[in-house]
C-alpha cells in the first residue's frame, strides 16, 4: 500500500479510506454480527482481532476496546480503584475529557502546567501538588508528544500513585525504546473521527497486568469474566464496549497508518526545521528521549511582536482563509466553565481543586495561559502533503510578518 495524495485536494483531507474500508463494513453487514459477543460465545470477530493488532502495534501485553477515549480513560481509573474524593494530578492543556473522566469517577483533577518547549505537563511541577488525598497522575502526550516518562514514573513510584497515560494523541509515539502507553499502569486511545485511527467513535485500554485486563474487561461488559456464563454478572460492570462495524473499520486503518506514520514523523522534521527558521516561531519542541511521535495535531507558537501584533484568532482564521487546515489550541482546563463550578458533583469536597477550590490562584498556570494565546495548531493530515505544499505553508506564515 502507498500513500498518495489526491491531486485535486489542496491539502489531504482526513479520513483517508477506500474500498477496503467500504467493503469490510459491508462484509460486516451482510454477516448480520453486529456485535462482538463475549468471549467463548463470540459472535463477530474484528473487535477481538482488533485488540491484538493494537496491542501488536502498541507492542504491550493487553488491549481492551471500548466505545470512546473518554470512557478509555475513566475505566482505567475506576479499576485501580480511584474514586470519591481521591486527587488525580492531570496536564492543563489537553481536551476537556482528560479531566472529565476523572470527575465521572467522583475523583478530582487537579491541574498541572506545561513546559513551555514540549507543552506537555511539566514533570518538575508534579511533587508541589501532591496531597495524601492524590492517588494518580495522567500524563497527556499532546500532539503525541511523550511526557518526560522516566522521571514521571520516578515520582510516581515513589509517592505510590498510579499512571493512566492519556494516549489519544500518541499512537506509534516512542520515549526511550518503549511505545507510550507502556510506561504507566494502562494507556487510553480514542478512535474518534479525527483520530489518525479512526472509526468515527471508539477507544482502547492498554496494559501489560493480565490482572488489571481482566478486571477492565469485565468493567467494560456488565461484569462478565472471560469465558463464564453470560449471564452471570461477577463485578459490577457498564457497558462500554466497542461493535463490530467500528472494529472492522479501524482493522482496516490500522493497515494504512504505518506508512502513513513514518511520513508524518519525515515531514514534521522538515516541516518543523523550516518553521523554525522564521523568527519569531517555534514548533512544538519533541521531548528529549522522544523517538516516534504520534502527531495528532503539529502544534506552533508564535511571538505576536513579530508579527505585527497579530492576534491567535487572525493567525489561524488567515491561514484557514489560504486553504491552509489550522485549528485553535485547547483552552487551559482551569479556565473551562464546567472547573470554575466547584460544585460539580454532589456530595464531594473540592475545596483542595487548584481551579475553583481555596488554592486557586492567578499564578498556577503562567506557562499554559501564555501559550494559549500564542499558539495555533495544524492537523496531522497536514503532515501527509507533499513538501512543496509545507513549504507554501512556510511561505505564507514569513509573508504575514
Ligand atoms: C487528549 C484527549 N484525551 C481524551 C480524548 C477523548 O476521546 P473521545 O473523543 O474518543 O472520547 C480526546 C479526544 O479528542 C483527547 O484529545
Amino acid at each position: 500500500m502507498s500513500f498518495k495524495q489526491d491531486p485535486k485536494k489542496k491539502f489531504p483531507e482526513w479520513p483517508i479510506y477506500d474500498n477496503n474500508e467500504i467493503n469490510t463494513l459491508l462484509d460486516v453487514l451482510k454477516s448480520g454480527n453486529w456485535w462482538c459477543g463475549f468471549p467463548g460465545a463470540h459472535q463477530g470477530e474484528n473487535v477481538w482481532k482488533f485488540q491484538e493488532e493494537f496491542a501488536k502495534l502498541q507492542e504491550v501485553k493487553n488491549c481492551i476496546a471500548v466505545c470512546n477515549g473518554t470512557v478509555a480513560i475513566e475505566s482505567a481509573l475506576i479499576v485501580l480503584g480511584i474514586g470519591l474524593g481521591d486527587e488525580v494530578i492531570v496536564s492543563d492543556y489537553t481536551f476537556v475529557a482528560s479531566a472529565s473522566a476523572v470527575v465521572a469517577t467522583n475523583a478530582i483533577p487537579i491541574f498541572c502546567d506545561i513546559h513551555p518547549e514540549t507543552l506537555v505537563m511539566d514533570v518538575n511541577k508534579i511533587e508541589s501538588l501532591i496531597t495524601e488525598r492524590t492517588k494518580a497522575i495522567i500524563p497527556v502526550h499532546l500532539g503525541g508528544n511523550p511526557v518526560e516518562l522516566d522521571k514521571l514514573k520516578e515520582i510516581a513510584v515513589e509517592n505510590n500513585l498510579y499512571i493512566i497515560e492519556d494516549c489519544a494523541h500518541a499512537h506509534g509515539s516512542r520515549y526511550k525504546g518503549k511505545r507510550v502507553g507502556n510506561w504507566g499502569d494502562a494507556g487510553a486511545f480514542s478512535f474518534q473521527a479525527s483520530k489518525v485511527i479512526t472509526s468515527g467513535e471508539g477507544g482502547a485500554i492498554i496494559c501489560n497486568s493480565d490482572k488489571l485486563a481482566d478486571k477492565i474487561y469485565s468493567y467494560i461488559d456488565c461484569g462478565r469474566i472471560k469465558n463464564g456464563y453470560s449471564y452471570a454478572h461477577y463485578s459490577y460492570g457498564t457497558n462500554y464496549r466497542l461493535s463490530e462495524l467500528h472494529a472492522a473499520l479501524l482493522r482496516k486503518q490500522l493497515e494504512k497508518f504505518p506508512e502513513q506514520h513514518k511520513l508524518r514523523n519525515k515531514n514534521a522534521q522538515y516541516f518543523g526545521n523550516k518553521l523554525n527558521q522564521i523568527d519569531g516561531i517555534q514548533v512544538m519542541k519533541l521531548t528529549h528521549g522522544a523517538e516516534e511521535c504520534g502527531y495528532y495535531v503539529f502544534p506552533i507558537v508564535f511571538n505576536p511582536k513579530k508579527f505585527g501584533m497579530i492576534t491567535k484568532e487572525e493567525f489561524y482564521q488567515k491561514l484557514n482563509r489560504n486553504g491552509i487546515p489550522t485549528v485553535d489550541n485547547y483552552p487551559p482546563l482551569h479556565s473551562l466553565d464546567c472547573f470554575k463550578n466547584v460544585k460539580l458533583r454532589k456530595g464531594i469536597d473540592y475545596k483542595n481543586a487548584n481551579w475553583g477550590g481555596e488554592k486557586s490562584n492567578d499564578n498556577n498556570f503562567p506557562i499554559v495561559d501564555k501559550i494559549y494565546s500564542r499558539s495555533i495548531q495544524f492537523p496531522h493530515e497536514i503532515l501527509l502533503a507533499s513538501k512543496n505544499k509545507l513549504d507554501s505553508v512556510v511561505e505564507y506564515i514569513r509573508s504575514l510578518k
